[in-house]
């Protein structure tokens, strides 16, 4: 059996598009969705990210500004542009691009942004109310993972997951998510004992370790629906250069039942509901939600 693919590229337009009447009538009323991107030093993974989400806003018409600082920035100045942004009425979300500098308190960052422009997620008062089964912003990665399985007609209610991935980002909200939605879920991390062990019993496994190819066809269940949130460039062999993800492709696609590509699946996923997420902050704004 070959899995059925889900298309997180045709989704995300598919989303994309539909965004385009909301922008449109926001904007009629006043309140033009804007988005800021602050991005601290050079790397180039993330130079990319930040001009991707910039673009995706413009393509469907909303406001969107990068900001960019030297590495070497002091933390305050960074601090008091996030305080001039909460203040401005144009801006309805604020994204910090991680990974920040080593000399950055992460989290005092993320906690400086209004948590009505936290269009990321990371602010523990949205952290909070997605715990609770109550979120206000969902981060975009496992929101978008979420709009996958719609698309892809999972039912999630009393099934077993594995999230194959701890961090705040992707692997804790992707987890909250799925108990919010009634699954069974294992998180499990690149050093967990016997991973098979939990991969081949799941009825759902996301991937979200950083490692090309760790998932193989041999850890998971037949029928399983396998979701991709690797992109790693690959180093070496033949296809040096080439983007990866924690999956391996191939392996898998004759085992699961439903899986998602990279490139392709999650990547454009994660930038659209980054849209989504800014478009409802300024409906909030507007009083249309
Ligand atoms: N770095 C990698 N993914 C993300 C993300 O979703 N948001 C931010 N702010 N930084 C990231």
């Amino acid at each position: 059996m070959t899995a059925h693919i889900i298309d997180g590229k045709a989704l995300a337009e598919e989303l994309r598009q539909g965004f385009k009447s909301r922008v449109e009538t926001l904007t009629a009323k006043g309140h033009k969705p804007g988005l800021v991107v602050i991005l601290v030093g050079e790397d180039p993974a993330s130079q990319v990210y930040v001009k991707n989400k910039v673009n995706g806003c413009l393509a469907i018409g909303m406001h969107s500004e990068k900001i960019t600082y030297d590495a070497a920035v002091d933390q305050e100045t960074v601090l008091k542009k996030i305080a001039e942004l909460n203040a401005d009425p144009a801006i309805h979300g604020i994204l910090v691009q991680l990974p920040l500098p080593k000399h950055f308190d992460e989290e005092k960052v993320l906690e400086a942004i209004s948590a009505d422009k936290d269009v990321d997620g990371f602010h523990a008062e949205n952290v909070g109310a997605l715990a609770q089964g109550n979120p206000r912003f969902i981060p975009c990665t496992p929101y978008g993972v979420m709009k996958m399985f719609e698309q892809g007609k999972v039912d999630l209610n009393g099934k077993e997951a594995v999230v194959i991935g701890r961090s705040n980002i992707v692997g804790k909200p992707m987890a909250l998510l799925l108990i919010n939605a009634g699954a069974t879920v294992t998180v499990c991390n690149s050093r967990t004992r016997d991973l098979k062990f939990h991969t081949s019993r799941a009825d759902i496994v996301v991937a979200a370790v950083g490692k090309p190819k760790f998932v193989t066809g041999d850890m998971i269940k037949p029928g399983a629906v396998v979701i991709d949130v690797g992109i790693n460039r690959l180093q070496d062999g033949p296809d040096a250069g080439k983007l990866c993800g924690d999956v391996d492709y191939a392996g898998c696609l004759e085992v699961a039942g439903q899986i998602t590509p990279v490139p392709g699946g999650v990547g454009p996923m994660t930038i659209t509901m980054l849209l989504a997420n800014t478009i409802e902050a300024a409906e909030r704004k507007a009083g249309l939600r």
